[in-house]
C-alpha cells in the first residue's frame, strides 16, 4: 500500500484511519517517499490552534521549484509541463517542456534578482493568463521572494490596495490582455494604482497585445530584454518549511482585504498529494483546470500541485464563450484533455446553450471531471455528468477555500461512489466537525451544522499578512479549538458531507468570494449614498447575484434613479471589479435593524429570493415598519 496514491475505496479507508490516528507518521511518510529535501524536518508537527501557530516539517529545507522542475528534468525534460492554450484559437498553442520551463523560469528568476528583488521581498503579480504569469510565480519562488497575485479583472483601487498590504516594491505586468473579443489596458490600471504606492520602484512589462503604452521612465521595463540578457541557470534559494512562499488575497468581513500567508513545505505536500489522488492523475495524461492562477484553484492546481507531480497542466487564456459556447469542449477535443476542472458557474452557463456544441466535440478523452468554488445543483451536476461525461467519468466536487490552500472534501474518483451535489468525503489527514451555534459538536449521522476543521492539515494558511489577530477572531475564536469555515454543511447517512453554503457575510457569486463590507462601502462613498445592505440572492447562471437596499441621502432623493444605480455600479467596479456590481437596486427607507443596530440581513435575503410567507420575528427589531415598505416596492 503506497500512502501517495489511493486506488480503491478500502485503502481509502484504511489510508484515512491511519492519518487520523497518526497524523505525523502519515504525513511523514508522504513527505519521505515523494519530495526533493534539502534538509530532513526535526518535527512534522507543532500546533496551537489557541495561539493560533502551526508548523509543519520544521526544520527542513527546500525550495519547491526543484520539486515541481529540476527533478523531472531527467525523467521528463522533454515533456510538456505547461500547454498554452491562446485566447484565440487561431493562434498556435505553445507546448512549454520541463526542460524549457526550466530554463525559462531561471531566466526570469536572475532578472528578478537584478533588479534588486531578494529573499522574502514581496512581488505583485497583475498578469493575464500566458505563460509569463506561472513562470513569474515560480521564478519568484526559486529565489525565496513571496508572490502576491492580484487577478487580472480586479480594479485599480483593489491592486493598489493588495500592493500597500503587502508592501510589495515591484509589479509584474503586461501591455495588456485578451478576454474574448475585448483587450483590456492591463498597465493602465497599474499606472493608476501605482498613484497610491509610492513603495513600487519597478514594473516589469510583458508584452501581450502589443498596444502602445506609455512606459515612465526609470520604473518601467520591458521584460523580454532582460529576459534575453539573463543567464538560464539559477542556483535555487534554500527556503526553511515555514518560509512564506506566497501570499494571496481573500475577502472578509470587513472592508480590508485578507492577505491569506501560505508557506513552503506543507503547501508543496498537500497540493501535490490532493492533485494526485483527486485527479488520479497518469503519466500520460493532460489535465485542464479553466481557473484563472489569480485564485487559490490556479495556484494549487494549475500550477504547484500538478507540476510538482510532473503533470502536464494546460493554462487557457481565453473564454468559454469565443468564438463560440463550445471553446472548452474544442480544446478539450484538441489537446485530448484527461482531467478537466472547472467551476459550476460556467457549467450552468454552457448548459444553456444548444447542445451541439458540446456533442459536435470528440471527448472521449476525459476520465475526470471536477467542479470547485461553489455549491453544485443537481441539475447543473447532471448535465456535466449526462454530456460532458457521457456517464462515464467521475465528478469531483471538491470543497476547500483559499485559507486552506488545498481541497479538504472530494470523492477520490474510481474509489468514492459519488452522489449530485455531495462533496462526500475528507481527505487524508482531514478532520472535519459539524457544530452547533454553541459551539458543541454534533457527532452522528444526518445532521446539518457549521463546518470546522478540528485538526491542522499540512496546507492551512499560517496567518493573515501583517495581522495575526485577525486571523485567529476570523478562524479560530468562534468555536474553541477549531478551525471555523465560514461555510454550513450537511452529513448524510453515511457520513458524506454537502456543503450547504456562506453562513457569514460573504458572498459567493459566480465562484467569486465576495464580502458584503467591501461592496457596502464603496456604495457609501456615493456623495448621495446614506446607509447601504447588501445581500446575495438565487441566479441561474452565477448560483448568487447582489441585491442592494439602499438609502438616500436627502440630496440624492430629487436625482434620476436610473443614473444613480449606474453610478453606484461604476464606483464599485472602480472599487472591486466589475464581478462585483449589483443585479439589483432597490432605493428604500430605512434598514431593518436590531435594538442594538444591526442590520437584519436574513430579512433582506429572503425579500430579495422572494421568499417571505415566514420573514420570522420581525417584532424586535427596531423600525418593523421598514420591512412592509420593503416588501412592497421590491424588484
Ligand atoms: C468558499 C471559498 C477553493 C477555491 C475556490 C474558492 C465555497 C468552494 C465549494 C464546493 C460548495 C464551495 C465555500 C468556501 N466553495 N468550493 N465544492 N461546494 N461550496 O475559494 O474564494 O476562498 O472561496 O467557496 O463557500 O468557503 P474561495
Amino acid at each position: 500500500m503506497s500512502n501517495y496514491h489511493i486506488k480503491h475505496l478500502e485503502e481509502y479507508f484504511q489510508v484515512y484511519r491511519k492519518s487520523v490516528r497518526n497524523p505525523e507518521d502519515f504525513w511523514e511518510e508522504v513527505a519521505e517517499e515523494h519530495f526533493f529535501w534539502r534538509k530532513r524536518w526535526n518535527s512534522v508537527l507543532e500546533w496551537d490552534f489557541t495561539k493560533p501557530e502551526i508548523k509543519w516539517f520544521d526544520g527542513a529545507q527546500l525550495n519547491i521549484t526543484e520539486n515541481c522542475i529540476d527533478r523531472h528534468l531527467r525523467s521528463r525534460g522533454d515533456k510538456t509541463a505547461i500547454l498554452f492554450e491562446p485566447n484565440d484559437p487561431n493562434e498556435e498553442a505553445e507546448h512549454i517542456t520541463y526542460r524549457e520551463l526550466h530554463e525559462r523560469v531561471c531566466k526570469f528568476a536572475n532578472v528578478l534578482k537584478d533588479q534588486g528583488i531578494k529573499k522574502g521581498d514581496r512581488v505583485v503579480i497583475y498578469l493575464p493568463m500566458i505563460p509569463e504569469l506561472a513562470i513569474s510565480l515560480l521564478a519568484c519562488a526559486r529565489i525565496g521572494a513571496v508572490h502576491s497575485v492580484v487577478f487580472a479583472g480586479f480594479s485599480s483601487t483593489a491592486l493598489a490596495t493588495r500592493i500597500n498590504d503587502c508592501g510589495a516594491k515591484m509589479v509584474l505586468t503586461s501591455d495588456g490582455s485578451y478576454r474574448g473579443t475585448k483587450t483590456i489596458d492591463l498597465k493602465g490600471i497599474v499606472d493608476e494604482a501605482l498613484q497610491h504606492c509610492p513603495n513600487v520602484d519597478t514594473v516589469l512589462v510583458a508584452k501581450r497585445t502589443g498596444e502602445e503604452i506609455p512606459m515612465q521612465k526609470g520604473r518601467d521595463k520591458w521584460l523580454q530584454p532582460l529576459l534575453d540578457k539573463a543567464y538560464s541557470d539559477c542556483v535555487p534559494e534554500i527556503m526553511d518549511a515555514e518560509d512564506p512562499l506566497f501570499i494571496l488575497y481573500t475577502s472578509g468581513s470587513t472592508g480590508r482585504p485578507k492577505g491569506m500567508m501560505h508557506t513552503t513545505a506543507g503547501y508543496m505536500v498537500y497540493t501535490a498529494y490532493t492533485f494526485k489522488n483527486v485527479f488520479q492523475y497518469k503519466e500520460q495524461d493532460v489535465y485542464w483546470c479553466t481557473a484563472d492562477i489569480g485564485w487559490i484553484t490556479g495556484h494549487s492546481y494549475i500550477v504547484y500541485g500538478p507540476l510538482a507531480n510532473g503533470a502536464t497542466t494546460v493554462m487557457f487564456e481565453g473564454v468559454p464563450s469565443y468564438p463560440d459556447y463550445g471553446r472548452f469542449w474544442e480544446v478539450v477535443e484538441k489537446h485530448k484533455v484527461t482531467q478537466f476542472y472547472t467551476a459550476p458557474t460556467a457549467i450552468r452557463a454552457l448548459a444553456k446553450e444548444n447542445l451541439d456544441f458540446v456533442t459536435k466535440h470528440d471527448l472521449s478523452s476525459l476520465k475526470v471531471l471536477g467542479t470547485v468554488g461553489e455549491p453544485i445543483n443537481e441539475e447543473a451536476w447532471h448535465w456535466y455528468n449526462d454530456h460532458v461525461g457521457e456517464k462515464n467519468c467521475p465528478i469531483v466536487d471538491t470543497w476547500w477555500q483559499t485559507e486552506t490552500g488545498g481541497i479538504l472534501i472530494s470523492p477520490i474518483p474510481f474509489s468514492t461512489p459519488t452522489k449530485p451535489t455531495y462533496a462526500t468525503l475528507p481527505m487524508p489527514g482531514v478532520q472535519p466537525a459539524l457544530v452547533d451555534e454553541n459551539g458543541k459538536e454534533i457527532k452522528g449521522n444526518q445532521v446539518e451544522g457549521r463546518l470546522c476543521i478540528k485538526f491542522p492539515w499540512p496546507s492551512i494558511a499560517r496567518t493573515i499578512w501583517g495581522d495575526h489577530q485577525r486571523y485567529k477572531d476570523t478562524y479560530f475564536s468562534a468555536f474553541e479549538g477549531k478551525y471555523f469555515t465560514g461555510d454550513g454543511a450537511l452529513r448524510d447517512e453515511v457520513g458524506y458531507y454537502r456543503i450547504t453554503g456562506r453562513v457569514d457575510d460573504v458572498i459567493i457569486v459566480s465562484g467569486h468570494n465576495l464580502g458584503t463590507a467591501p461592496i457596502e462601502d464603496s456604495i457609501n462613498e456615493h456623495p448621495a449614498v446614506a446607509e447601504s445592505a447588501i445581500v446575495g440572492f438565487p441566479h441561474d447562471i452565477k448560483g448568487n447575484a447582489l441585491y442592494g437596499y439602499i438609502i438616500l441621502k436627502e440630496t440624492g432623493e430629487t436625482r434620476n434613479r436610473d443614473n444613480l444605480k449606474k453610478e453606484i455600479n461604476q464606483l464599485i467596479t472602480e472599487h472591486i471589479g466589475p464581478i462585483a456590481k449589483l443585479d439589483k437596486i432597490q432605493f428604500v427607507p430605512g434598514l431593518p435593524k436590531t435594538r442594538s443596530g444591526k442590520i437584519m440581513r436574513r430579512i433582506l435575503r429572503k425579500i430579495a429570493s422572494k421568499d417571505t410567507s415566514n420573514l420570522g420575528d420581525t417584532s424586535t427589531l427596531l423600525n418593523p415598519e421598514v420591512v412592509e415598505v420593503i416588501m412592497k416596492e421590491s424588484l
